[in-house]
């Protein structure tokens, strides 16, 4: 099973749409195995958007960022790094599909809604980034014969 990072972001917290994006993992049938509440710190952004230094929205995104807490959680399940992103729709939230979250619900670049892991390599980064292994659990997932087959997993 494959393990990604969502970071629900500060305009879904001024929103109010914290428990609509945690339900939207949820009925996919994607398998919580860690979430807090944080709030970010200059270094940890630093080092989150180390790729982004350079760009003219660099500054402005960690301070966005820094603006309220965020809500970081971690999902399992198989080929969940691109089933999320799938879920997110492309970063211009404006232009996403409907049906994805930021299609859905954003409009913009910076303010759409979560950030999530683009690749397997990244997302054992991100999550080792967020999460002390002490705050990732495994547990038994009793539906877990209702959402894959046996071949599947
Ligand atoms: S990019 O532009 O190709 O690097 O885009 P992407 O890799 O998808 O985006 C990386 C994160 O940067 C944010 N972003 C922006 N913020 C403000 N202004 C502009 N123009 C902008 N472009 C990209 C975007 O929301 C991504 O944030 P995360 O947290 O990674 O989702």
């Amino acid at each position: 099973m494959e393990r990604t990072l969502v970071l629900i972001k500060p305009d879904a917290v001024q929103r109010d749409l914290v428990g609509e994006l945690i339900q939207r993992f949820e009925r996919k049938s994607l398998k919580l195995v860690g979430i807090k509440m944080m709030a970010l710190s200059d270094d940890l952004l630093d080092e989150h958007y180390s790729h982004l230094v350079g760009r003219d929205f660099f500054a402005e995104i960690k301070t966005f960022m820094r603006s309220t807490p965020i809500i970081a959680c971690c999902w399992e399940g198989v080929d969940c790094v691109n089933t999320v992103r799938t879920m997110c729709g492309i970063t211009k939230a404006r232009e996403a599909a409907p049906g994805s979250i930021r299609g859905d619900l954003a409009m913009s670049v910076q303010a759409n809604l979560v950030h999530a892991s683009d690749s397997l390599e990244t997302a054992e980064v991100e999550v080792a980034r967020f999460f002390n292994a002490n705050e990732l659990f495994a547990y038994e997932d009793v539906v877990n014969p209702f959402v894959y087959s046996s071949r599947e997993k």
